[in-house]
C-alpha cells in the first residue's frame, strides 16, 4: 500500500441467487482486484449486465460481497467496507466516499446540482440557500 492509494478492491466475488426463478446463480463479479490512488480517474467499462453498478454498489456497502476485501482510507485509516459494521459504513459514507446515480431523479424535485450538495448541506459546510 503507497500513501497515495485510496481504494484497494481484492479477490471480490458476487452472485446474484433469483429464487422466483428456480434459483438460478448470477456469477456477477469474480476475484475482482484493482486499486484506486488519489486523484486518479478510473473508468468502469464493460456491456450492459457485466457488473459495473454492481462493484459501485460494493464500494458503497448497498451490496454485501460474497468474499473479498474493500479497504477504502478513511480519516487516516483503513476501513474493509466489505466487513465494517453499519455505523462505520454510515460514518464512511458521511466522511469519504459518495455517489452519484446515473438516473437524473435522484431524489425526486431536486436538481442534480442539489443532489451534489446535499451531503455538505448536511455536514454544514455549505448553506442550504447557496
Ligand atoms: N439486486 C439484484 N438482484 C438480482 N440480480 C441482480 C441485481 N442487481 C444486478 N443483478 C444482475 O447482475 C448482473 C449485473 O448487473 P449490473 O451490475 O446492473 O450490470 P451493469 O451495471 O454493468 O449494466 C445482471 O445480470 C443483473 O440482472
Ligand atoms: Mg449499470
Amino acid at each position: 500500500m503507497t500513501t497515495e492509494t485510496k481504494i484497494i478492491v481484492s479477490d471480490v466475488s458476487k452472485t446474484f441467487v433469483l429464487h422466483n426463478q428456480n434459483g438460478i446463480t448470477l456469477d456477477v463479479l469474480s476475484n475482482a482486484n484493482f486499486s484506486v490512488a488519489s486523484g486518479e480517474c478510473v473508468v468502469l467499462n464493460g456491456r450492459s449486465g457485466s457488473g459495473k453498478s454492481t462493484l459501485l454498489r460494493a464500494l458503497y456497502a448497498n451490496y454485501l460481497v460474497d468474499t473479498g476485501n474493500i479497504e477504502v482510507e478513511h480519516q487516516g485509516r483503513w476501513v474493509n467496507i466489505a466487513k465494517a459494521q453499519p455505523r462505520e459504513i454510515i460514518n464512511v459514507r458521511k466522511h469519504t466516499i459518495g455517489w452519484v446515480s446515473q438516473f437524473l431523479r435522484v431524489i425526486p424535485r431536486i436538481s442534480a446540482f442539489g443532489s451534489r450538495d446535499a451531503a455538505d448541506v448536511r455536514n454544514g459546510w455549505l448553506s442550504s440557500s447557496s
